[in-house]
C-alpha cells in the first residue's frame, strides 16, 4: 500500500511517498529556514504563503521521482494538527482537493504520532516500548501500547526541549535554529565548564525554563569574551543527562524492553550517544533525515492509522481546531 503523506505544520513544506508504513521511496523537504533567519523564528504567515508557493510543485515532482501517478497511490495522509493553523491549512486544503480529484481516501494524522511512526521508518521496529518525544513544541514520554494505542506519562511544563536549544542558540548568537547549530559549537567546548541547574520536578515531567534562566544570569555575570563553546557544551550536556535519566527511569517503571526516541532533538548527536551507551535495554532512533519534520513519517502514520473511521466532514473539524484531533484520532496522544 503506496501512500502519500504532506506535512506543512510548521516551516517544512515535505511531501514524500512510503509504502507499508516502512519503506521510503521518496521523501521531498523544502525548508523555510532562510525565509525565518531573520526573524529568528518562524513567521507564521511567511510561512503560510511559503508553503503555497511551492506545495504544487513539490508534489508533482515526488510522484515523478519515482515514475507514480495518483492512480498508484493508495491514500493521502496529512498533518492536521498540532502545528500553525495557517501553515496547517495550506497542505489540509491540497490533500483534501487531491482526495476529491482522484477519489483516494484522506487519513488525517496527528503530528506527534507521525514523529513516534519515523521510527518504523527503514526499520522493522514493533511496539510494545517506551518513547521519548522531544521536538520544537514538545517534550513528553509517552508508554506505545501498540500501533495506534498510547499513553503519555509525563511532559514539560513549561518550556520545550528544542524550543529551550533554540532560545539559547539566540543568547548566543547563533542562527535559527538553535538546536544544530548550538550542537555544532559545542563540538569545540568543554561540557564540564559550567554546572547549571537541573529541573526539580516529578518522574516523567521535565521543566526547562528554569536552566534558560541560570543561563542568562551566567552570562549577565562572565565577561564579555567568554568562552560560548564550553556555555554550549554545558547546556547540551545538562538537557541530555535529563532526557536519558528521565528515559531510562521510564523504561525501567514499565519494564520496557526497547527505548526509542523521536522529534527533532532526536538528531543530537550527544544524546543519541549517551543512550546507546546508558540503556539497559535496546535504543531504536530515526535515521538523522527523519528525526526534524519530513512527509515520509506522515505517510507512515497515515499506513498505521488507515483503518481509523475518519471522514472529511470529521477532518474539516479537526482542521479548524487541530488541538481536538489529539482527542480523537489517537486517542490518548
Ligand atoms: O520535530 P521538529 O523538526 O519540529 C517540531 O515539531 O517542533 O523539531 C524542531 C526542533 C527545533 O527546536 C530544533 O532546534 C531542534 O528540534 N533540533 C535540535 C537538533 N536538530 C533539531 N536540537 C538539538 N540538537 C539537534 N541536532
Ligand atoms: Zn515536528
Amino acid at each position: 500500500m503506496k501512500i502519500l503523506g504532506i506535512e506543512t505544520s510548521c516551516d517544512e513544506t515535505a511531501v514524500a511517498i512510503v509504502e507499508n508504513g516502512r519503506t521510503v521511496l521518496v521523501n521531498n523537504i523544502i525548508s523555510q529556514i532562510e525565509l525565518h533567519k531573520e526573524f529568528g523564528g518562524v513567521k507564521p504567515s511567511v510561512a503560510k504563503l511559503a508553503h503555497e508557493e511551492v506545495i504544487d510543485s513539490l508534489i508533482e515532482k515526488t510522484l515523478a521521482d519515482v515514475n507514480l501517478s495518483f492512480d498508484q497511490i493508495d491514500a493521502i495522509a496529512v498533518t492536521l494538527g498540532p502545528g500553525l493553523v495557517m501553515s496547517l491549512l495550506v497542505g489540509f486544503k491540497k490533500a483534501k482537493e487531491l482526495v476529491k480529484e482522484y477519489n483516494k481516501k484522506l487519513i488525517g494524522v496527528n503530528h506527534l504520532f507521525g514523529h513516534i511512526c519515523s521510527n518504523y521508518l527503514e526499520s522493522d521496529l514493533e511496539p510494545p516500548f517506551i518513547c521519548l518525544l522531544a521536538s520544537g513544541g514538545h517534550t513528553q514520554i509517552i508508554n506505545v501500547e501498540t500501533y495506534i494505542k498510547y499513553e503519555v506519562l509525563g511532559s514539560t511544563l513549561d518550556d520545550a526541549c528544542g524550543e529551550a536549544f533554540d532560545k539559547i542558540g539566540r543568547l548566543l548568537g547563533l542562527p535559527y535554529p538553535g538546536g544544530p547549530n548550538l550542537e555544532k559549537l559545542a563540538l569545540d567546548g568543554n561540557p564540564k565548564a559550567f554546572v547549571l541547574p537541573e529541573g526539580k520536578v516529578s518522574k516523567y515531567s521535565f521543566s526547562f525554563s528554569g536552566l534558560k534562566t541560570a543561563v542568562l544570569r551566567l552570562v549577565e555575570k562572565l565577561p564579555e569574551n567568554f568562552n560560548k563553546a564550553d556555555l554550549a557544551a554545558s547546556f547540551q550536556e545538562n538537557v541530555t543527562n535529563t532526557l536519558t535519566k528521565k528515559i531510562i527511569s521510564a523504561a525501567n517503571d514499565y519494564h520496557s524492553k526497547k527505548i526509542i526516541i523521536a522529534g527533532g532533538v532526536s538528531a543530537n548527536k550527544t544524546l543519541r550517544k549517551k543512550l546507546l551507551e546508558q540503556s539497559p535495554v535496546p535504543v531504536y532512533m530515526p535515521g538523522l533525515k527523519y528525526c526534524t519534520d519530513n512527509g515520509a513519517m506522515i505517510a507512515s502514520a497515515g499506513y498505521f492509522l488507515k483503518d481509523l473511521n475518519q471522514d472529511i466532514e470529521m477532518l474539516d473539524v479537526f482542521a479548524k481546531d487541530p488541538s481536538s484531533i489529539k482527542l480523537k484520532i489517537s486517542s490518548r496522544l
